[in-house]
């Protein structure tokens, strides 16, 4: 009590200097000047339209991105606490497993009806993946060693997957699965061994996160990266839907027509060339890895690979352990293996390979992509902020980044729900975030590389672009300012983000879709204007047109157009004139009630229409298409079925 009445003895000044230091730091943490000097993105875009380049991300010759707050009073209605699952209904494992070995917790016991072990009988099972045959057959098959090895308080294991089992008179009372890494260094294969050591690449995905709901989600997070110099790239535009057509450009520099085309053909992956190929053929060692991989990358629709591709891969494992020990399902993944949550043992394993990877001495390339956290609720991610800031500042306070670029990325935002209905959360949906962090020797060493990637992160970037960045990593010390330079050819689909990305980059030179361009202004328009409706009708047709061989689907219908905006080119900024107009518009089709946005161009002398990419879908589909298998069709299709 007397301390608190002398507290307020103290000079008002100084408090009100206290007052000003914190409202500093806390607008220097949030970044939220440009909020109070600006008013809310989307309400007055024209305003931000006249301003200098505060109040936007980018703001260059080809393309200007406004500065949108994560908190935006657009937005705020959508964000709540999101609470995590109970993995097992709240049962807590019998075994637990460390980097060697697997052992028993005793604390368990009870759990599980025992006051001792004396009944117990353990033992574990090798599961291993099985090679893939015939061309169409699905990369989902396991063999299941039938030889169970006992275990008693704790063992060694030096097998990749196992599954363990554990009975009372021969009632079974725990299964589970667990994961090792084992070394799988062959020492036969030649070491590099130049005077430079080779860095190793750490790609870290969350799918479906915006860069300004990782801000919401994962402040902590966000805030460590920011605190180890991880540089923030704040133009990354998508350039397709979901995630595929995200990925495959970065994995491999191709656009997933080009992918299927070249090595593909709708089979198995094993003939394309991705970036863990291209590491490997240098002598890395690599990893790729998903969680919900029963719609993984390279598997969802698709057949995946008929060997595996890379030294370690997780998707395996979650495939078969969600299989046998998945639960706590929620709308597409299961958030529990056994006991622990899917995510978290994800990061473990991603911690535990690099682990392995140092202990072996040898240069790695790991990617790794996580969905089961994110994928699908906007606000889930927030239950993972602390575990991913724990996951980075282990691996940086253990040294593992010495050597290592990290990047963290997204494919794009959320692309369903209420939220994608608002200006802001189209925006967002078409912005996902990445984090390229370069380690300080070699920053230190390539300032100029470093300063390039400072530059571009206000510079319109793409996939594209992350591919060629993560190449130019096979050979990072031949990296000179004069090579690094030569390479920023304005009309270069992909430019590499340690060279300078052009001023004069626009959408279409970076080849992003004008649906996916985030360059353009917009204005509202009427939803009943001529043009608009003329466009909602073209949408509506052409949807039907993609589904007229299919009798399963009903001919659709235009119910409503709920919003409509007329995209003002980033070559206007530089005074070009165009032919034409694009008509970005929502609408709503009966029956079935589905939304979708689509842009539409608009040839201005005549009437001729085109859409520009793909139609979007805005609401889940769920059974409504359950009548036909094409992914893609999927999204528009409504079941004549269920009319009866
Ligand atoms: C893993 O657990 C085993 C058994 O409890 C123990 O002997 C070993 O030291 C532990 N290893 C590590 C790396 O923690
Ligand atoms: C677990 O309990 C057994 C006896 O049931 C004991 O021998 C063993 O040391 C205990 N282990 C730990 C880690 O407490
Ligand atoms: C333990 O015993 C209780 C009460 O008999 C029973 O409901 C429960 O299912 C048992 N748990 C296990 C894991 O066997
Ligand atoms: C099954 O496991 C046993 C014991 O570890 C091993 O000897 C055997 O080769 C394995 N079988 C196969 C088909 O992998
Ligand atoms: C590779 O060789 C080193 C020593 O030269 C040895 O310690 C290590 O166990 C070997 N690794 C494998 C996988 O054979
Ligand atoms: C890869 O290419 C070879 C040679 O053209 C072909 O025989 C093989 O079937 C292809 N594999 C896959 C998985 O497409
Ligand atoms: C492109 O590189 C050249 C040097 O080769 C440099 O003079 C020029 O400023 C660069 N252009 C841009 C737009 O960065
Ligand atoms: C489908 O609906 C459109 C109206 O949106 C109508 O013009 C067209 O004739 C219908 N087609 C069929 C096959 O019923």
């Amino acid at each position: 009590m007397d301390s608190n009445e002398s507290r307020w003895r103290v000079p008002s000044t100084i408090w009100l200097l206290i007052f000003f230091v914190g409202l500093l730091y806390f607008l220097n943490v949030f970044q939220i000047e440009e909020y109070y000097t600006y008013p809310t993105p989307g309400r007055s875009e024209k305003f931000y339209a006249k301003e200098s380049l505060k109040g936007f991300l980018v703001k260059t010759k080809g393309c200007r991105i406004p500065y949108m707050h994560p908190m935006d009073k657009t937005i705020t209605k959508y964000i709540f606490k999101y609470d995590p699952p109970v993995c097992n209904n709240g049962i807590p494992s019998l075994y637990e497993s460390n980097f060697t070995s697997l052992y028993l917790v005793n604390s368990s016991l009870p759990h599980y009806n025992l006051t001792d072990t004396k009944d117990l009988k353990c033992c574990y099972q090798e599961v291993s993946r099985r090679d893939v045959k015939g061309p169409k057959d699905n990369d989902n098959s396991f063999f299941t060693n039938k030889t169970c090895t006992n275990i008693g308080e704790s063992t060694n294991i030096d097998k990749n997957y196992i599954l363990i089992t554990c009975r009372v008179n021969k009632h079974v009372i725990y299964t589970d699965m667990f994961w090792f890494v084992p070394s799988k260094v062959n020492n036969k294969t030649e070491m590099i061994n130049d005077v430079t050591p080779p860095l190793n690449v750490l790609m870290v995905g969350l799918d479906a996160v915006s860069r300004l709901n990782l801000h919401r989600q994962m402040p902590k997070t966000v805030a460590y990266l920011t605190q180890i110099d991880a540089v923030e790239m704040l133009g990354y535009n998508k350039v397709g839907d979901n995630t595929f057509p995200n990925l495959i450009p970065v994995l491999s520099g191709l656009t997933e027509g080009e992918l299927k085309d070249s090595c593909w053909h709708g089979k198995h992956f094993d003939n394309c060339t991705f970036l863990w190929n291209m590491f490997k053929n240098k002598g890395y060692m690599t990893s790729f890895g998903e969680d919900s991989s029963w719609m993984g990358l390279f598997n969802y629709m698709r057949h995946g690979f008929s060997r595996q591709p890379t030294d370690y891969a997780y998707g395996y494992f979650n495939r078969i352990s969600e299989q046998k020990v998945g639960n706590a399902h929620s709308m597409n993944v299961d958030q529990c293996i056994g006991s622990r949550e899917v995510y978290k043992d994800f990061l473990e394993y991603i911690g535990s390979v690099t682990r392995r990877f140092r202990m072996d001495n040898t240069p790695y390339f790991a990617f790794y992509w996580g969905a089961s956290l994110s994928h699908d609720y906007l606000n889930k991610p927030s239950t993972g902020d602390e575990s991913y800031l724990e996951f980075f500042r282990s691996l940086y306070e253990d040294g593992y980044l010495d050597n290592t670029v990290l990047v963290f990325m997204s494919d794009h935002g959320i692309r369903w729900g209420s939220i994608r209905q608002t200006y802001q959360g189209r925006m967002e949906e078409r912005l996902p975030f990445v984090f390229v962090r370069l380690p300080d020797d070699y920053k230190k060493h390539h300032p100029q590389i470093y300063n390039n990637l400072k530059v571009n992160s206000h510079k319109l970037t793409t996939p594209f672009d992350l591919h060629e960045t993560m190449a130019d990593l096979l050979d990072p010390y031949s990296l000179t300012s004069d090579n690094i330079h030569s390479r920023n050819d304005t009309n270069d689909r992909g430019i590499s983000l340690f060279s300078q990305i052009p001023d004069t980059r626009t959408c279409e030179t970076a080849a992003i879709d004008a649906h996916w361009c985030t360059c353009q202004q917009s204005q509202e328009v009427a939803e009943d204007d001529p043009k608009v409706l003329e466009a909602a009708a073209f949408v509506v047709r052409r949807m039907n047109s993609l589904l007229k061989d299919l009798t399963e689907c009903a001919n659709l219908t235009l119910d409503a157009v709920l919003n409509a905006r007329v995209m003002s080119h980033a070559d206007a900024i530089t005074n070009k004139k165009h032919e034409f107009e694009d008509y970005m518009i929502t609408v709503r089709t009966a029956p079935g009630e589905g939304v979708f946005e689509s842009t539409v161009r608009r040839v201005l002398e005549g009437t001729a229409h085109e859409i520009m990419g793909t139609i979007s879908r805005l609401n889940l589909y769920g059974k409504q298409s359950k009548c036909i298998t094409d992914f893609h069709l999927k999204l528009y299709c409504y079941c004549k079925s269920l009319f009866f």
